[in-house]
């Protein structure tokens, strides 16, 4: 399904967004999942890509960025994130052959005629092709300021009109509220066609992410429990235990609902909650995953300032704190912390609250689902802990199940144990992917079922718009977060937000 001669453009190659992972090619596939500022990740996606065999046979790269730079330091650049200590030759080898590959190209996002230069870059490598063939994906590493520009030109200057495919991968943030995203997808949209167009939201592809339609719909036995009659409430998880450091003026603008929660979250919840699809062919899922996916997003009205808790992490334990962070204005009531509940009405879900939570500066790098099912009937046993399933998404993925169990010995006493799928004891010999490999590989293959229609956006930005608004100022003061210290598990308000929609803590969590 890999398309021959393809070549793979990545705009905005020299900044930030192009470089964000950093992985160590010895642990191929096994992301550190920590995310370090100005460390690469578009690059070094297709480096482990290209490593494993998974690009196409005769693919080549092009890096388009303002940044003047000869080949040989985009190669720097482009590959300075792979460690190789022992010198393995294999390795050595890996990023000789990806540096063969790929070349540079500095030019204005904004003007047509630097447009005119890539594309003849681009022909020029074509030439060298054996068949007629050629194909292009445009990878958007670009601040959402020169999103429409780019893929004006990028349709007017670069585009092949027949004999292959285009494709443009962009990443959010795809608007502010839904206005501005309405009108970035609605001006985007005049140049790339939805069946060209790939948005990411790198949760998407995420193995647990994945691994949650399998869970759910290839097993009867958690299936069957799978609604408002068994479940009591559904926490989604986001911990990161860092703060902006340095990044604050791009958080800023944004905050912590529009960086993790409108999206990322919201796509767990929204493949946690919808209905079956009808098969899981490629051709199905794509259209009838989004179909589901909006059906139960429509369900959700948009969240009420009481169900909302927003914090801001303050100095602690000799670390900065938000305002601390130069680049954040003084005084910001930015939320770096939310905790936000949604309600679906619907039949399936009516009255089962759904708490996102997000947070930088916590205690912890965690990001998991966490269902907590009711009580078992009373009368027979008292005092038994609920059954919760635990899907935790990263590190260490695992799913496990809290159950009661008899104590061994002569007498009947039940107490709460776990059923535990741990994938690295579990799955020994397996690696899991990193999400950007998965979706860029997705990508080349034509494959959309990872990525996010138009419709889910519009409907994801109705549930957060107002809440957002309220959080601006724009209809009257606006609120203050709480403070919480940095490296704590988050607003000590928290316990008392959780309890109240119906969590159950029973021992350790
Ligand atoms: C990004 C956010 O979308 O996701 C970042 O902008 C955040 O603020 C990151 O750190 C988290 O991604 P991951 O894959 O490390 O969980």
């Amino acid at each position: 399904e890999l398309k021959d001669n393809t070549i793979i453009i990545v705009l905005g190659a020299s900044g930030d967004l192009a470089k964000k992972k950093v992985r160590d090619p010895c642990e191929l596939s096994n992301l550190c999942s920590i995310p370090i500022d100005d460390a690469p990740q578009t690059l070094p996606a297709l480096f482990g890509l290209f490593r494993q065999g998974f690009l196409p046979r005769d693919v080549k790269i092009v890096g388009y960025a303002r940044t003047k730079m000869d080949r040989e330091e985009f190669h720097k650049r482009a590959t300075s994130y792979i460690k190789n200590p022992d010198n393995n030759p294999e390795i050595s080898t890996s990023i000789q052959q990806f540096k063969d590959l790929s070349t540079y190209i500095a030019g204005s996002y904004e003007d047509g005629a630097a447009f005119d230069e890539l594309n003849k870059h681009l022909e020029e490598i074509e030439s060298k092709y054996q068949s007629k063939e050629r194909n292009r994906i445009f990878y958007l590493a670009l601040p959402p300021s020169v999103f429409v520009p780019v893929a004006k030109n990028l349709k007017e200057h670069c585009y092949i009109p027949k004999g292959g495919v285009n494709r443009i991968i962009v990443e959010k943030p795809f608007g502010k509220d839904l206005d501005s995203a309405r009108e970035l997808l609605s001006s985007l949209k005049q140049y790339w066609t939805e069946d060209e167009t790939f948005r990411i939201d790198h949760y998407l592809g995420k193995e647990m992410v994945k691994n949650l339609l399998v869970l759910r719909f290839a097993n009867v036995a958690l299936g069957a429990a799978w609604d408002k009659n068994y479940i009591s409430n559904v926490q989604i998880t986001f911990k990161e235990p860092f703060g902006t450091e340095g990044r604050g003026g791009y958080f800023d603008e944004f905050g912590i609902i529009r960086d993790v929660l409108q999206n990322h979250l919201l796509q767990v919840l929204s493949i946690l909650t919808m209905e079956r699809p009808v098969s899981f062919s490629a051709e199905d899922i794509r259209d009838e995953k989004a179909i589901k996916i909006v059906k139960v997003l429509r369900c959700i009205p948009p969240i009420e300032r009481s169900d909302t808790l927003l914090g801001q992490y303050v100095a602690a334990n000799g670390k900065p704190g938000y305002l601390d962070d130069d680049t954040v204005p003084p005084q910001s009531v930015c939320p770096t912390y939310a905790a936000t509940t949604l309600w679906i009405h619907n039949p399936r879900w009516e009255g089962v609250p759904f708490i996102l939570k997000a947070g930088k500066a916590l205690n912890e790098a965690k990001v998991e689902v966490r269902i907590q099912f009711k009580d078992v009937t009373q009368g027979i046993f008292k005092d038994i802990a609920r059954n919760e399933l635990v899907i935790r998404i990263q590190p260490s993925e695992a799913v496990y199940l809290k159950l009661n169990a008899k104590t061994p010995g002569l007498y009947t006493r039940a107490i709460p144990t776990e059923m535990d799928l741990t994938y690295k004891r579990r799955f020994t010999e397996s690696k899991i992917p990193e999400a950007y490999e998965a979706l860029i590989l997705d990508a080349l293959k034509g494959d959309h079922s990872n990525f996010v229609r138009h419709d889910e956006l519009d409907v994801a930005w109705k549930i957060f718009t107002p809440i957002l608004h309220w959080i601006e100022g724009l209809n009257g003061q606006r609120p203050r977060p709480v403070a919480y210290p940095y490296g704590s598990r988050g607003p000590k308000e928290l316990e008392a937000f959780i309890t109240k929609y119906g969590y159950k803590r029973s021992g350790e969590a």
